[in-house]
């Protein structure tokens, strides 16, 4: 689904690349770990794959385009949701607004759908009260939540998600993975996901640790 080649960044120099020729695979149907060290390039990483910004060198392809080709915003649009620490809901709308407004940007097949959005709402576990309120009023684990399940409702085959568990206590951490796990497995769908947690990387399918500018297999599928 995903193939980068021989990509390649760097911020300032190219001899001071984060990394440089990068083969990768990553297949729909399945969860990946990426991990290494603060400040050895992860979120850069998942930044390029997620069509934020362009390679130095090298390419990414989606089903055996460049996204380059495709167009950057048209494949944010198209194919890819992406999830960060920070929730980066619509702070002025409800949980239940939040799902119907992603669902009408992406063109989603369920757009328009309320009592799809509301089902998948309670599948994670808020009520009809909750997900209708401001979703400032929701604990930090119930945002996190609408932010997955904005990726569910959403038609994107691909999921990226940097360091989503960064601000969460264990339980909801077993929430968010699980249900990362189902986007994978019963969606089909590519998930990508940065942690620096062993026991997030442990419950995905595929682990990659970037060391030394260099990416590796730790776990494969
Ligand atoms: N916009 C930027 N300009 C210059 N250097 C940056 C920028 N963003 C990140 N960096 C540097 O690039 C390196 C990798 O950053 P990052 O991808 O955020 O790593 P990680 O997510 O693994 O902690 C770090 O040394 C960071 O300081
Ligand atoms: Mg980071």
């Amino acid at each position: 689904m995903l193939t980068t080649d021989k990509l390649t960044y760097w911020y300032t120099s190219a001899d001071q690349a984060l990394f440089k020729d990068v083969d990768l695979t990553f297949e729909a149907g399945y969860s990946y770990a990426i991990v290494g060290q603060s400040g050895s390039g992860k979120t850069t990483m998942v930044s390029l794959l997620a069509g934020l910004d362009k390679p130095r060198a090298g390419r990414i392809l989606f089903a055996d385009h460049d996204i380059a080709k495709i167009g950057l915003a048209a494949y944010r649009r198209q194919d890819v949701a992406i999830v960060f620490q920070a929730y980066n809901l619509f702070t002025y709308m409800s949980a239940l607004e939040n799902l119907l407004s992603a669902m009408a940007i992406t063109n989603a097949a369920h757009k328009g759908d309320k009592d799809y959005a509301k089902e998948m709402l309670r599948k994670l576990g808020l009520s009809d009260a909750q997900m209708t309120k401001n979703v400032q009023k929701l604990s930090g684990g119930q945002q996190q939540r609408v932010a997955i399940a904005r990726t569910m409702v959403c038609d994107a085959p691909l999921v990226v998600a940097d360091e989503p568990t960064g601000n969460l206590d264990e339980d909801n951490t077993d929430a968010v993975i699980a249900l990362f796990q189902q986007i994978a497995h019963e969606q089909n769908k590519c998930v990508i996901l940065v942690t620096h947690e062993p026991a997030v990387a442990e419950r995905c399918d595929a682990v990659i640790r970037l060391a030394n500018k260099r990416f590796t297999w730790e776990k494969t599928i």
